[in-house]
């Protein structure tokens, strides 16, 4: 097995696989409200990167829904963490934020979206990945679109190791 890249010991505690223990809950103003089930996995190849794949399901149906996958960098010797995300909706993401303990607070730096992308278009995104003391991991985004400019929540949902 590869050894983890130093750089990257901050965050060990986010590597595996992590499936969602109770459905998340999905909101917005503008949309039903709705339930989904989720898998995480994060992984490296001994570079100072994670490599990372969400891929989400309606709750009831199964049917796949959100898929993300990505890379996870740390600047070394600092807390500073970006996110290079894409995503099956057509958008590409740059997160960047802080370690703090076992918590990740992230906000969109960059973004950028297909020309035929659905709107309405997403124009910020913030998220928080946290390791609960009970083990579970829990995240929480939050987001802007052209109708919403407001910061409003999207998503919430904790996983269990598998
Ligand atoms: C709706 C963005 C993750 C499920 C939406 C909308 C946007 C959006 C912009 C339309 C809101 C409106 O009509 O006003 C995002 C972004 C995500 C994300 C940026 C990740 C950072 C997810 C995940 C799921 C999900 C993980 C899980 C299944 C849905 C559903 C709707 C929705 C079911 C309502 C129906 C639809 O518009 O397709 N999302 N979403 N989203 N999202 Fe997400």
């Amino acid at each position: 097995k590869t050894g983890l890249n130093p750089v990257l010991l901050p965050l060990e505690w986010l590597l595996g696989t992590w499936e969602s223990d109770e459905p998340g809950e999905g909101c917005f103003p503008t949309i039903k409200p709705f339930r989904y089930t989720e898998t995480l996995n994060f992984s490296h190849v001994g570079q100072p990167v994670i490599n990372f794949m969400f891929n989400a399901f309606h709750a009831e149906s199964k049917k796949p829904l959100h898929r993300e996958c990505g890379f996870i960098r740390l600047q070394s010797g600092t807390n500073r963490v970006a996110f290079i995300i894409a995503q099956n909706s057509g958008l590409v993401e740059i997160e960047e934020g802080e370690l703090t303990g076992k918590q990740l607070n992230l906000q969109t730096h960059a973004l950028a979206r297909i020309s035929f992308a659905k709107e309405p278009h997403v124009q910020q995104i913030s998220r928080v990945f946290q390791l609960r003391p009970d083990g579970r991991l829990e995240q929480t985004v939050s987001m802007a679109t052209d109708n919403q400019p407001l910061m409003t929540q999207h998503l919430h949902i904790t996983y269990r190791r598998s």
